[in-house]
């Protein structure tokens, strides 16, 4: 019999929002699937936590024992969709050591153990295939690794959380407190049950990890991502934003510098409205890439959500199956250029800064000396008079985070300044 003529076994760890949708659209539409391999794709076991009452799914496919699935010799791929570090590492890394392939949506897990998992499913000569992991629908992961292995990626820019983009989003367009926004979105199902790993940008950063990694041939993880939430954005800085044709969002950002390392952060940048990420609203998603020959390009759509994300995986299971009937794999991502990561500080990018300053005569001149003492060159000022004080909204030219901060520093020993409201990082032109 020839491996085409042998079906592909699947097992899947997990089976929540997500699980129960691949399960669904599996056996809904095995047939297709199967045909679209050119190898039969069957649903073989499930392990959940405790087993319940699935709609449309055989109660006989159950188990709590995601060991024995790990551990099966007749399953050939393990999608895991359980999410979390351990015990989901462990049993990829069973999975991987039994000669399994594995489709995963874990992004914390790859962000911080990817390298291991790799090089075990290399070793044996078996797929790790994780769209989902990043932008649930969004085609994003094998562009990266198949469809650009041809070309040199020099920067990339993603909307990758869909509970921040709601929020800012309708702090924007509806003038709503963060706070009361986020009771929204997790009504609304999109937060993660720790609502933090959104708002602190711990989410993106993972997914940053992931797409930085395959954008620059190098391992990384999600302890390089320097990251700052939205949690500190107030309905002031979005009028600001507002005012001057800029949006508020939160960016995964990662590119080349120019002695060659990676920069890859997480935090809130206000970007001119002509940028096609300032039109991404809501809780999609979407990733800006630029590369030598291809110039720019742009995925969008649905990162999150049982059905979107299921889409993606199961993509990956088709490719995954017909690997394995073939007996072969898939392109790899690669870790030859091993680049270093750049230390924040000599990030360089252009920034707003928002103070409150007495209103008398010298203040302004002291303040552009600050700028200019720490070699950071101011580009706009405006001044709102009010009584007393004034409030100074100043953006500068391009400048390092290491002469941001010691700016921001000088500031806040100044007499004359009475607050320092907000520091934000600006992409596109202000004029
Ligand atoms: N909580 C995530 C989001 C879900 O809001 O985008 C997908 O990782």
């Amino acid at each position: 019999m020839s491996p085409a003529d042998k079906p592909v076994r699947v097992g899947m760890l997990g089976c929540g929002v997500v699980g129960s949708q691949v399960a669904r659209l599996l056996l809904e539409d095995t047939a297709e699937l199967s045909t679209r391999a050119g190898v039969k794709i069957e649903l073989t076991r499930i392990a959940v936590r405790s087993i319940k009452d699935y709609p449309g799914l055989d109660p006989a496919l159950f188990t709590t024992d995601p060991f024995s699935i790990v551990n099966d010799p007749e399953i050939d791929l393990i999608v895991e969709v359980m999410g979390g570090i351990e015990p989901a590492r462990e049993l990829a890394m069973t999975a991987i050591n039994n000669r399994k392939s594995i489709v995963t949506a874990n992004k914390a897990l790859l962000a911080s153990h990817g390298a291991d998992l790799f090089t075990a499913a290399y070793a044996k000569g078996e797929d790790i295939y994780y769209e989902a992991s990043v932008a649930g629908a969004i085609p994003i992961i094998r562009p990266l690794r198949d469809s650009l292995a041809g070309d040199f990626v020099t920067r990339l820019m993603g909307i990758v959380n869909g509970t921040t983009n709601y929020i800012l989003t309708k702090m924007h367009e509806d003038n709503r407190e963060f706070a009361d926004v986020l009771k929204e979105a997790q009504a609304l199902g999109y937060a993660e049950a720790d609502p933090t790993a959104d708002i602190e940008g711990f989410d993106a950063a993972a997914k940053a990890a992931i797409l930085s990694g395959l954008a620059f041939h190098t391992r990384v993880t999600v302890d390089d991502v320097y990251r700052e939430g939205i949690s500190k954005i107030t309905l002031e800085d979005v009028a600001i934003a507002k005012s001057m044709d800029h949006v508020i969002k939160l960016l995964a950002i990662a590119e080349l510098t120019p002695a060659d390392e990676i920069s890859v952060r997480v935090h809130p940048v206000m970007i001119d409205k002509s940028h096609p990420l300032a039109s991404v609203r809501d809780a999609f998603n979407a990733v800006f890439i630029e590369a030598e020959s291809a110039g720019p390009l742009m995925f969008y759509g649905r990162g999150a959500g049982g059905q979107p994300t299921a889409s993606a995986i199961l993509g990956d299971i088709v490719a995954v199956s017909r690997h394995i009937a073939l007996n072969s794999i898939g392109q790899r991502e690669t870790d030859y250029a091993d680049r270093d990561i750049a230390p924040i500080e000599t990030t360089k990018t252009k920034f707003l800064i928002r103070l409150e300053v007495e209103d008398k005569s010298g203040v302004l001149a002291a303040i552009a000396k600050v700028f200019a003492d720490q070699g950071v060159s101011i580009q706009t000022v405006d001044q709102n008079g009010r009584n007393d004080d004034a409030e100074l909204i100043i953006v500068t030219h391009r400048a390092t985070e290491g002469e941001l901060k010691a700016t921001v520093e000088a500031l806040k020993k100044m007499s004359m300044v009475t607050k320092i409201s907000s520091v934000i990082r600006v992409e596109g032109a202000i004029s």
